[in-house]
């Protein structure tokens, strides 16, 4: 079992029929969590030569067949034989720079995607290349609230406000709560002519939850 919670979270999206490609896999704890699961196909990628050498590291110490492999995104990835892409814990323009390889994503039916910022930026990108977010979880870790996507082949497209505030599910009302105090911080942070903009998410936040009987 992988010890943190925003890992495994990624780990449930995956099925052990998916041959998985992890990008930035660093420790490659994903990868080894999936091997053991039985998928047939891992990839365990990473920029940094260092982290690679530790990804291999306990690649060895867990005894599993799983490839690693040099590269910065997909650049020097044969694609032929994965269906499925894992990227986590990157922010949001190295993802964006990762998935424009868009020849590369031909054959990928799953994206499994955890931005630590500009989640808003990142779904709107992810409908401009032929996905759409099917599922999101929220997951509170070390101070913070992760959101991992589930994004499949497709046009589906979400609302203005999902796009805005994420897919809604009752479980995660703490995170709004943050959300909204988040905005009301920043609105007595920034200059007067800026303030109308948070003032205006709150407002909008609101009106979501309304619209789904959330008190909050
Ligand atoms: C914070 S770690 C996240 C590790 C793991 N994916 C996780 O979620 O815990 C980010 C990793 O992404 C790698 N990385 C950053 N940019 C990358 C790129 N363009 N291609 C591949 N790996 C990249 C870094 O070297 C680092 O190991």
């Amino acid at each position: 079992m992988i010890k943190s919670k925003r890992l495994q979270k990624i780990c449930n999206y995956i099925e052990k029929e998916n041959n998985i490609i992890d990008i930035g896999c660093d420790h490659a704890y994903v990868s080894i969590e999936m091997k053991k699961k039985g998928l047939k196909k891992v990839l365990a990628t990473d920029i940094h030569p260092n982290a690679l050498e530790i990804a291999q590291k306990n690649i060895l110490e867990s005894k599993l067949e799983i490839d690693t492999q040099l590269s910065d995104g997909l650049k020097e990835i044969d694609m032929t034989n994965y269906d499925t892409i894992i990227i986590s814990g990157m922010g949001e323009s190295t993802i964006e720079h990762i998935l424009k390889e868009k020849e590369k994503l031909k054959n990928i039916k799953k994206l499994i995607i955890q931005s630590n910022n500009e989640l808003p930026k990142l779904r709107e990108y992810i409908e401009t290349i032929g996905f759409f977010i099917e599922d999101e979880t929220i997951v509170f870790e070390a101070n913070h609230f992760y959101t991992i996507m589930l994004c499949k082949k497709g046009n589906k497209k979400l609302t203005k406000q999902e796009l805005e505030f994420g897919i809604y599910k009752k479980e995660n009302l703490e995170y709004y709560k943050y959300q909204k105090e988040k905005f009301r911080n920043l609105s007595q942070k920034v200059p007067n002519s800026k303030k109308e903009t948070f003032l205006k998410k709150i407002q909008s936040l609101d009106n979501y939850l309304k619209e789904r009987k959330q008190d909050y």
